[in-house]
């Protein structure tokens, strides 16, 4: 089966200008009060979710697993004037790949579940050791405590659009005996009220329950924790934590 960051094109179908301005709502949010002009996204992909901050004056760094990703997010980076540095390397060895540190270092969009549990304490080290003192660490992640419990398996997307074909996005999450979820993501393709195309593609989880990294990021001295809904700009006040489909987590070096 095709692995979903490989095509780009595919993935970034669900892109449009207002989505685009809806994360820069929430890049503000985050930005408020806090003294960040320098950030490396460790998981920018396609830059969807992370482009937004060069326009907010932010000299933006990003690195990804995935060249294709990079590519678009390099096309897409172009188009808009930013310049922006990036990288193809694994997390996992983020501090190998970029010298001096940042005033904050970022995964965005659910992908630090892509390693193990293990691997991701490892991959919080290799974060921490390129923020400043006094910067910041920051991820955006799934409800996996909410994921474990819910067990819903059917994501249908709103439909949308590539000029006049219909796109028909839906995810179906399989849990796993060992623990791992598998999500078989499904775009299906129509015009003119026929059936097109369909792409499958799948892609491998580890659930990360909430204690692991507040645990952790205690354990190394971070203070001012926030778990925040993600994205900030959609207004879920007065939801709990244990209820936020997403979340985003900030939390401030000694
Ligand atoms: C869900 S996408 C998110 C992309 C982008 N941040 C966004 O929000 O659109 C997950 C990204 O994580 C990247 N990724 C997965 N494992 C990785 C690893 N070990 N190191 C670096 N990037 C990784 C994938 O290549 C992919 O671009």
């Amino acid at each position: 089966m095709g692995k979903l960051y490989d095509r780009a094109d595919i993935y970034d179908l669900i892109e449009n200008e207002s989505r685009y301005n809806g994360f820069k709502s929430h890049w503000e949010n985050i930005l408020r009060g806090r003294d960040i002009h320098t950030l490396l996204d460790v998981s920018i992909g396609s830059g969807s979710a992370t482009l937004q901050l060069a326009e907010l004056g932010v000299h933006l760094s990003g690195s990804d697993l995935s060249e294709a990703m990079l590519a678009n997010c390099r096309k897409k980076a172009e188009a808009r004037g930013f310049d922006i540095k990036l990288k193809c390397c694994d997390f996992r060895n983020a501090a190998d790949n970029f010298d001096g540190v940042f005033d904050c270092v970022a995964s965005t969009g659910n992908s630090l579940p892509y390693v193990s549990n293990e691997d991701l304490l490892k991959t919080i080290e290799q974060m921490d050791s390129l923020i400043k003192p006094g910067g910041y660490l920051y991820f955006e992640i799934r409800n996996w405590d909410k994921i474990l419990t819910d067990r819903k398996r059917f994501f249908p997307y709103a439909p949308f659009f590539d000029g006049e074909t219909r796109i028909n996005l839906t995810q179906i999450w399989d849990y796993n005996s060992d623990g791992t979820i598998t999500f078989n993501i499904m775009y299906l393709f129509e015009k003119d009220q026929r059936y097109l195309q369909m792409e499958v593609f799948e892609e491998h989880y580890f659930p990360i329950k909430r204690e692991l990294f507040l645990e952790k990021l205690k354990a190394m001295g971070y203070r001012d924790i926030q778990v925040l809904p993600y994205p900030s700009h959609v207004d879920r006040k007065g939801t709990p934590v244990e209820d936020l489909p997403w979340y985003c987590v900030i939390a401030q070096k000694q």
